[in-house]
């Protein structure tokens, strides 16, 4: 059932020039955004991007300092009550207690807002139950792990089921199980109707989740589509070869380097090469150039044991957008 005061059919998230400086730095800096309403919506940037600074200012934390935002179709400066009604933030930094145990903090959590101690324990128990943490149900948060850590979170987070959830950064710093993991709850939390916004520096993890993807950097939106949209425009993947003998590997790096035109890299591992395919100036596709290279190293007699083409790094899309890499930090 839609909140009263929905206005039909407007978009979850809603910006145009959106914008925030902190005294010379324009942290956001014209950002227009139109999230539709029940999906995951991803916002991919490096560090100092702006993406925190966003959410931040469409969950009423922070007051923009130029253009409009709305939430549901509501002013986010205007009707900031309308808004927080319909939204949950799960921070960077998360606000979960660390010396209660995960049931006294959803409990705890459930009765500010209003329910029975009853309805508490049974939407804590629930909560805990389907995000894998029954078992640590009785645990000071404390002694959780990075991974479990991050699911409480988000479980406090939608406690209220909310129109739309901000997710900042929901696994960064956690192991690939623990992102999973914590991929999973989103796809759960999705199914139950709820609007993602998420935040992320990994551009796998956007592609996991997001049905689109704004690229921001430097404050501004400089790529925005599906997932496959956004990679066709890069045009690129990284070829990782290993084989079977260490000596094949200068014949296997020169045979590389002419099918896919770009430089091999050596890996530490001497069996091991990797290359960018580089698709942008071929008339074929990054799989296809990576295929041929593979048919060629059958020809050459040069035996591979494991050959992958991996989606392209936020480096590489960075590259591929900005001709500077993600990493470069900028200091305005
Ligand atoms: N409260 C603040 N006061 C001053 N400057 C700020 C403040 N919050 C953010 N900034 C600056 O605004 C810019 C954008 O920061 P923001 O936190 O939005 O980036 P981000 O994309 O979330 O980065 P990260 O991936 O590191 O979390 C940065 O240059 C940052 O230093
Ligand atoms: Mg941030």
């Amino acid at each position: 059932m839609p909140n009263e005061g929905t206005i039909l059919d407007a978009p979850a998230v809603e910006t145009e020039g959106l914008a925030k400086s902190f005294g010379d730095n324009r942290a956001v800096d014209g950002v227009d955004l139109i999230v539709p309403a029940g999906t995951v919506y991803g916002l991919l940037g490096p560090n100092g991007a702006g993406k925190t600074t966003v959410v931040r200012m469409l969950a009423t934390l922070l007051r923009p300092d130029g253009g409009v935002a709305r939430v549901f179709g509501h002013d986010v400066l205007r009707e900031p009550d309308a808004v927080r009604s319909r939204v949950s933030l799960t921070g960077q930094y998360a606000s979960v207690d660390e010396d209660l145990t995960g049931t006294e903090n959803l409990v705890l959590l459930a009765r500010l807002l209003g329910y029975s101690k009853a309805q508490a324990r049974e939407r804590a128990a629930q909560l805990l139950e389907a995000f894998g943490l029954s078992e640590a149900a009785d645990r000071q948060v404390k002694k959780y792990s990075g991974g479990m850590r991050r699911r409480i979170d988000i479980s406090a987070s939608i406690l209220n089921t909310p129109d739309l959830l901000f997710l900042d950064e929901p696994t960064t710093g956690l192991d690939p199980r623990s992102r999973n993991q914590v991929w999973d709850i989103v796809r759960l939390v999705v199914a139950n109707g709820t609007t993602v916004l998420l935040t992320t520096q990994y551009l796998d993890e956007a592609d996991q989740l997001a049905g689109r993807i704004a690229v921001i950097d430097r404050g501004k939106v400089i790529a925005e589509g599906t997932p496959g949209q956004l990679k066709a425009s890069i045009g690129a993947g990284t070829v990782h070869v290993r084989l079977r003998d260490a000596d094949q590997r200068p014949a296997a790096e020169r045979v590389l380097a002419e099918e896919l035109g770009t430089t091999v890299q050596r890996e530490a591992d001497p069996v091991a090469l990797t290359a960018r395919a580089d698709a942008s100036g071929s008339d074929r596709g990054a799989a296809a150039q990576a295929s041929r290279a593979l048919a060629r190293l059958a020809e050459a007699g040069i035996i591979v044991d494991d050959f992958s083409l991996g989606q392209p790094s936020l480096d590489e899309v960075f590259l591929a957008l900005t001709d500077r890499p993600a990493t470069e930090e900028v200091t305005a």
